[in-house]
């Protein structure tokens, strides 16, 4: 069976990317040694080939459970422990479920990633009249967004099903002892699933995190999780550097920064990789963007943004370089129609496959921008399928890994993040922040 597979060739000179063997020899040992920063926090990099059987049994028999009573299942959770499911959900669902009303699966719609209040009213609305269920995913289980969400949720889901039918349909996936989610999942006896301390919410879709949504939407878990363990093995240490397409994209896109390429764009053209670039965008920025330094990560769909950022992307600030993910086969068959009056002027595609028009498209785009001096990185997924989004998944995070190191931070930690919290909680009154709380309101 084939694999994903990277092509540089419009990127960086092979010999250029070689040369980085050593010093990706050396981030590989890091992370398998457990010897670089963030070492406690390396559990990611087995997890596809470590997960049993009794564990995948475990979380099917908690999705048929939620798939049997529920229309609906909202999974709150923010940045980590929303991405990856969503990122998968929307690759593999029907573009039109939400409209044309899947009745063999429930819909799954997502809080928690967002203080709206707009939308969250207009959830508890759309889902006053639906037997709905609610995954609570939060590592830490403190974070404001997921728990205010979540909040709403429980009380509405008691409400409206009942208490015992609530504890049936709400589940928790959290740390194993600490934080309120655990807290309260222990109080009313909640199922719960426990994140692994040493996976942290970026990489942590193969864990139940995102298993769960995933299986729960009716998606192959046991495909999902074989792809990133095969990809383990593509990605090993044991494996020469330039045959190892993780080791090989990190190489290139450090020395595309290094040559002042500051910005990556993750392109798609497909409409349903949409949440893969936001699942990516929060890994390598999460991981990479501090100390002053890293890629900044931007997405784009073409052929969609083709119509908007195209033009700064073929002729703006030549900062920028992309990576584009090429979805080689459609599951689905759709031709261009002859027409006889041809007003439109489009008889020259009749006959054609709706896929070699976008395929042209995607050529087309990359010559465009090799010329106006964008280098372009292009990842092959064979199809869209669970098995190949689990390669993708794990070529990524595996990448990641090297990358960060390679640029010489820690790609496991997010210390920045805690600066707005701390702002808002001080802003909020929040108890313990009484100090901040009088020095930010002397600032405003
Ligand atoms: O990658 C990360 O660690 C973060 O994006 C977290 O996933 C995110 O902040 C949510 O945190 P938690 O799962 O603790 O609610």
């Amino acid at each position: 069976m084939k694999n994903i597979s990277l092509n540089i060739e419009n990127a960086v000179a092979q010999k250029v990317v070689a040369a980085y063997e050593a010093q990706v020899k050396a981030c590989q040992d890091k992370l398998e040694n457990g010897t670089g920063e963030g070492n406690d926090f390396l559990g990611w990099l087995h997890l596809p080939s470590s997960i049993t059987a009794a564990e995948l049994s475990e979380l099917k028999a908690t999705a048929q459970v939620m798939r049997e009573n529920c229309e609906v299942v909202v999974v709150a959770g923010i940045g980590g422990s929303y991405l990856g499911a969503r990122a998968v959900i929307e690759a593999l669902g029907n573009s039109f479920s939400a409209f044309n009303g899947d009745k063999t699966n429930p819909t799954i719609v997502f809080a928690g990633h967002n203080i709206g209040e707009d939308y969250l009213y207009e959830l508890t609305e759309y889902l006053s009249d639906k037997k709905f269920g609610v995954i609570n995913i939060s590592k830490s289980g403190t974070t404001t967004e997921t728990a205010l969400a979540f909040r709403l949720l429980k009380k509405q889901c008691e409400k409206q099903r009942g208490k015992d039918m609530a504890k049936k349909v709400i589940v928790a996936i959290t740390d194993a002892v600490k934080g309120a989610a655990r807290k309260c999942a222990t109080q009313e006896g909640y199922k719960t699933f426990v994140i692994p301390d040493n996976v942290g919410g970026r990489y942590s879709v193969l864990t139940p995190v995102g298993l769960l949504p995933i299986a729960i939407a009716g998606f192959d878990i046991e495909q999902l999780v074989k792809g990133g363990a095969d990809m383990e093995k593509v990605c090993g240490n044991d494996v020469p550097m330039m045959e190892n397409p993780s080791a090989v994209y990190a190489a290139t896109r450090n020395e595309l920064y290094k040559q002042g390429k500051k910005i990556e764009i993750l392109v798609n053209f497909n409409p349903k990789l949409h949440y893969m670039n936001e699942w990516w965008k929060q890994l390598y920025g999460e991981s990479e963007g501090k100390d002053n330094k890293g890629i900044f990560n931007a997405a784009v769909d073409f052929s969609t943004d083709l119509h908007s950022m195209g033009q700064w992307i073929q002729q703006g600030e030549r900062s920028i370089f992309e990576t584009v993910v090429s979805i080689e086969n459609p599951d689905h068959k759709l031709e261009v129609p002859f027409d006889e009056e041809n007003l439109d002027g489009l008889n020259f595609l009749a006959g054609k496959r709706v896929d070699e028009v976008n395929k042209m498209a995607e050529l087309g785009t990359q010559l465009a921008h090799v010329d106006g001096g964008v280098p372009n990185m292009r990842i092959s997924v064979p199809q869209l399928n669970e098995y190949y989004l689990g390669q993708l998944i794990y070529f990524f995070e595996k990448a990641c890994g090297i990358s960060g190191y390679i640029l010489g931070v820690n790609p496991f930690n997010q210390p920045g993040v805690e600066a707005y919290k701390k702002n808002m909680f001080a802003l909020l009154n929040k108890p313990g922040y009484e100090a901040e709380s009088k020095a930010i309101l002397a600032r405003i």
